[in-house]
């Protein structure tokens, strides 16, 4: 049975995030999104409504759990005996980043396999920080959020439905 974890502080969890689940989810017997506590990139989220936010989303897919851990990623991979880490790549951009945390926890653990997900094009400029700064100014983010984290996101900046 393979375990892949995917990783990240979905905060909050995008549509761009849901493309690499989907893909991810069809590659492993079991799928564990691991939410990082983060207590010091200061979320907009706290992390049980950004796990609930998340589990909400997967609900569809019956091999994916969610959880959120805290520490390094590669412990948490260990524990949920994980064998890929799962990570969406958007534009090359992303690369460097990614490169340099995929050869770390290889160096950490050299067995845990990273796999980069392409997501969508269509979703290529999405992240969770430009959505929360669109969102605050009042703009529409339907498109690439589910819509409950966009019910959330309203709630959250006090915007009425338009
Ligand atoms: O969604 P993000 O914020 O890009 O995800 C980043 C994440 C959670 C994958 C990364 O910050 C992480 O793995 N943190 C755990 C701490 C750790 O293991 N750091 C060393 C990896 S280089």
């Amino acid at each position: 049975m393979l375990t892949a974890i995917y990783p990240g502080s979905f905060d909050p969890i995008t549509n761009g995030h849901l493309d690499v689940i989907g893909r991810a989810s069809r590659l492993a017997d079991r799928l564990v999104v691991g939410v990082l506590l983060n207590a010091n990139k200061n979320p907009l989220f706290p992390i049980e409504e950004r796990v609930e936010l998340t589990r909400e989303a997967v609900r569809q897919y019956p091999n994916i759990e969610v959880t959120h851990f805290d520490g390094l990623l590669v412990e948490f991979a260990e524990r949920e005996q994980a064998r890929i880490i799962v990570r969406g790549i958007r534009a090359i951009s992303d690369y460097e980043f990614e490169l340099q945390m995929a050869l770390m926890n290889r160096r950490l653990k050299p067995d845990l396999e990273t796999v980069f997900l392409m997501a969508s094009e269509h979703h290529s400029f999405v992240s969770s920080r430009i959505i929360k700064e669109v969102a605050r100014l009042g703009g529409d983010v339907r498109d690439m959020v589910p819509a409950h984290v966009d019910a959330r996101l309203r709630a959250r900046f006090q915007r009425s439905e338009s």
